[in-house]
């Protein structure tokens, strides 16, 4: 063989070792890019569902169910406190205790609500929880389906049981 054949076929060799080298790059990088990719999008699903609640495994709420069943088959226990029920013990949202802190709302200057008692104001926060947004609360957390899981009776009595509750801290009920 002459030289000059040993020479063409080692710059064969090494062009060839350069393409392979830049392909083995290029798939790295790609392989990279979609693990990025992958643990964003897997981020962006996770982040803002994390507290939310699957419509789907919502039950409808006929409201002649007993009281506790209305509140924790419509999974307000997973984000609420409610005195009396049983399990309820959520603090993504405020504590339910209507009774003291629905008069508050009411009085808030901020509230621009239509609701004029506290059941109303009650059956606003499940229906349009966009209506008032109780301070220190993610604003996004409450579900704005409810309209189409709870009956009217459900609601009343939803109503009806928060109202009545009042928080034995408040200094107004020493
Ligand atoms: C995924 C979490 C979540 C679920 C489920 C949820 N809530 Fe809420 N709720 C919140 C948050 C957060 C707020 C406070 C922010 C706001 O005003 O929307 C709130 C606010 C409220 C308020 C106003 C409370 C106040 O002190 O003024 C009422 C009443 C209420 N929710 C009732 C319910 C009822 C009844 C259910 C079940 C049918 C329910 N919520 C289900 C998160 C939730």
């Amino acid at each position: 063989m002459s030289n000059h054949d040993r020479d063409a076929r080692d710059r064969r060799s090494s062009r060839l070792a350069r393409l392979f080298l830049l392909i083995g790059g290029v798939l790295l990088v790609l392989t990279l890019l979609s693990f990025w990719l992958g643990s964003i999008l897997a981020q962006k699903q996770s982040t803002p569902q994390a507290s939310a609640l699957d419509p789907a495994l919502v039950p409808l709420v006929t409201g002649t169910e007993p009281i506790p069943e209305i509140f924790t088959r419509a999974g307000c226990s997973a984000c609420h406190t409610i005195p009396g029920i049983p399990g309820a013990e959520g603090r993504v949202g405020p504590k339910l205790v209507l009774g003291s802190t629905g008069p508050l709302r009411l009085g808030d200057p901020a509230y621009r609500g239509q609701a004029k008692t506290v059941h109303e104001y009650v059956i606003e926060s499940i229906l349009s929880p966009g209506a008032y947004m109780v301070p220190g609360f993610p604003a996004q957390a409450m579900p704005r389906w409810y309209g189409q899981k709870l009956s009217a009776g459900a609601l009343e009595k939803m109503a009806a049981y928060l109202e009545s509750l009042a928080d034995e801290q408040q200094p107004d009920n020493r």
